[in-house]
């Protein structure tokens, strides 16, 4: 059964001629979705840009997608706003909720956090808001939930954490946390959406953010920012337009969520394509998707395990997306990833405190064959390499 829907899968991205092992960074988007931004295209140009039906197609598109969305978090449809990434939906938690001198925010080792989830926070600091870090447990990124916990005080305004690591794909344990303090929680969540169950009101988180170009396999230019309903009063929008705002009585009065913080979203092409692929990941389910890439990724792990000189940065549990990190000793890891890309074999190199890892992460279109072929050539390059 669920190999009929891996055939499926791998159906509906014909277009694609390598192995590819790289969804963690961006997944290929499929024939249907890509079919959906040309129709709305042609559909515009045949209606007219700024015609009745044309802004009716949108609306529809813009509800549905939002549908989609809040039943695949589980949460209510005006708390889906539409970014440009996930980078945006985070800048636009950390600037608007106007953080003040004398408050803090507790983060998880910044050293050990993607970039984009650790700077827009770091540079809170130049308004006198202090970023506390909670040092990690081991190499594959845990945290001592206890010590988080007993680090909270009065001033604590905000937990900020990924879902799932980016770079060892350890899945950390939020929904605890959620449980053990009423401090709002914001989750990065780019590397859950759509390769696990992600249920906001079992997280208790008050944000989240992910994008459309990785696990929901929707086009690059969207992310989306799940703003808790009561937690959006506390959010001063960053950016002000006629949608997002109107004069009432000579003063400027923002318009309901999702609208008032969601003032620039034009990319409606782009949301046709991802429509598409919502439908399509629900139409897999996300149980089903869960348990294909983990039992791939489980025989990543197995594989790699026999390897001389392999060492897996990746935890063996069940905390765990399907990203698999390693390194080779003796080879660096950006020759390897660069003389896999040269057999046809994508896959991308991350950084794991001072070390670059190589990172592989299957989706639910990866077939066991891709899996034989990329360690068949693996072995191959060490052998070449050595
Ligand atoms: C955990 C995490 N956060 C944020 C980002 C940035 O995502 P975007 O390109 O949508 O801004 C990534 C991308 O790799 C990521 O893995």
């Amino acid at each position: 059964m669920i190999k009929d829907k891996v055939q499926y899968s791998k159906n509906m991205f014909p277009r694609l001629k390598c192995i590819y092992l790289n969804s963690a960074s961006n997944a290929p988007t499929p024939l249907e979705s890509i079919r959906a931004i040309t129709d709305f295209l042609l559909a515009v140009s045949e209606y007219g840009p700024d015609s009745n039906k044309s802004q009716d197609m949108i609306e529809d598109i813009t509800h549905n997608t939002r549908k989609e969305l809040a039943a695949l978090i589980r949460c209510r449809v005006d708390e889906i706003v539409f970014t440009e990434s996930t980078t945006d939906g985070i800048n636009i938690v950390a600037n608007g909720l106007m953080l003040k001198e004398g408050s803090s925010i507790i983060i998880r080792d910044g050293e050990h956090e993607h970039p984009s989830n650790h700077y827009a926070w770091l540079r809170l600091r130049s308004r006198g808001v202090e970023v506390k870090s909670i040092n990690l447990k081991d190499e594959y990124g845990s945290i001592d939930v206890d010590e988080l916990i007993s680090s909270i005080q009065d001033d604590t305004r905000l937990i900020v954490l990924s879902h799932a690591l980016f770079n060892t794909g350890l899945v950390l344990p939020v929904e605890e946390i959620g449980k053990r303090t009423k401090v709002p929680l914001f989750l990065d969540s780019a590397q859950s959406v759509g390769c696990m169950n992600v249920d906001v009101n079992t997280l208790g988180c008050s944000f989240m953010v992910f994008p459309a170009s990785k696990w929901l396999c929707g086009p690059s230019g969207i992310g989306i920012l799940y703003c808790n309903s009561r937690a959006a009063e506390y959010i001063e929008p960053p950016s002000i337009g006629g949608e997002s705002a109107f004069i009432h009585n000579g003063s400027l009065v923002y318009r309901e969520m999702p609208y008032r913080l969601q003032t620039g979203f034009r990319s409606y092409a782009l949301l046709a394509g991802l429509l598409e692929s919502l439908r399509y990941i629900r139409s897999i389910g996300i149980e089903k998707i869960r348990q294909w890439n983990i039992y791939l990724a489980d025989t990543i792990i197995d594989e790699l395990s026999s390897i001389n000189n392999v060492k897996l940065y990746t935890p063996k549990d069940c905390r765990r997306t399907s990203i698999v990190s390693f390194m080779v000793d003796g080879i660096n890891s950006s020759t390897l990833v660069r003389e896999l890309d040269r057999y046809g074999v994508v896959v991308a190199e991350r950084s794991i405190l001072d070390k670059k890892v190589v990172r592989v992460s299957t989706h639910m279109f990866n077939t066991e064959d891709d899996v034989s072929r990329f360690i068949n050539i693996l072995k191959k390059i060490i052998i070449q390499e050595k």
